[in-house]
């Protein structure tokens, strides 16, 4: 099986920016060691299906922009991942719409890498969030761990601790069903996320 180059680009641009801020020997930087070699083998490739844009979709553009005007290396991912944008499949969350028309309308999520990405495979995952302005994303967790390439500003939150802004470039960790949740301000909140399923696959 071979990856098409617009891809590679993406997890290419995403291994290094996520790399540089990371300190070997961390939990964070494990989790990603083990999901981007995991990623030296490639999926099978997926489908994409017919979809209707989400309204948050519009601040795409805006949140690329942002993302550009940060180090080089986090430009090579707001570039490699505008080249593969047309090509996903953006979804909102399950069940959003019982949060009101307020998040269904101001979230848009995509899988890059998954079950029903772009390249299809159970044991890890790398997506997309995407937030309008003044959005709340719902609380929530999973089984596996979980690490986040903050590419906007926007502020996150562990639990019912503080709400803290990692910044652009900021890495965020959380570890196996940790609640967890995210708000952008003025700016459209925009992150990338890398999840280990390959721990937990049964519970899937
Ligand atoms: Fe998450």
């Amino acid at each position: 099986m071979s990856r098409d180059q617009d891809l590679h680009r993406f997890i290419d641009a995403l291994d290094k920016a996520i790399f540089q801020r990371l300190t070997p020997g961390s939990a964070e930087h494990d989790l990603a060691r083990k999901i981007f070699d995991a990623l030296k083998i490639p999926g099978e490739p997926g489908q994409q299906v017919d979809q209707e844009p989400l309204p948050a979709h519009q601040y795409l553009h805006k949140a690329l922009e942002t993302a550009r005007s940060g180090p080089a290396d986090l430009a090579a991912v707001a570039d490699a991942f505008e080249a593969l944008a047309p090509r996903l499949n953006w979804y909102r969350r399950k069940g959003s719409e019982s949060a009101g028309p307020v998040f269904a309308e101001g979230h848009a999520n995509t899988i890059i890498i998954g079950t029903e990405g772009l390249e299809r495979r159970s044991d890890l995952q790398i997506g997309v969030s995407l937030l309008a302005p003044h959005i709340q994303y719902v609380d929530h967790h999973h089984p596996p761990p979980e690490v986040y390439l903050v590419l906007s500003p926007g502020a996150w939150r562990q639990e019912q601790g503080p709400w803290h802004e990692p910044g652009l470039g900021g890495i965020v960790y959380n570890t196996p069903d940790i609640v967890h949740a995210m708000k952008s301000g003025d700016h459209p909140l925009f992150a990338v996320w890398c999840l280990d399923w390959a721990c937990c696959i049964e519970r899937r």
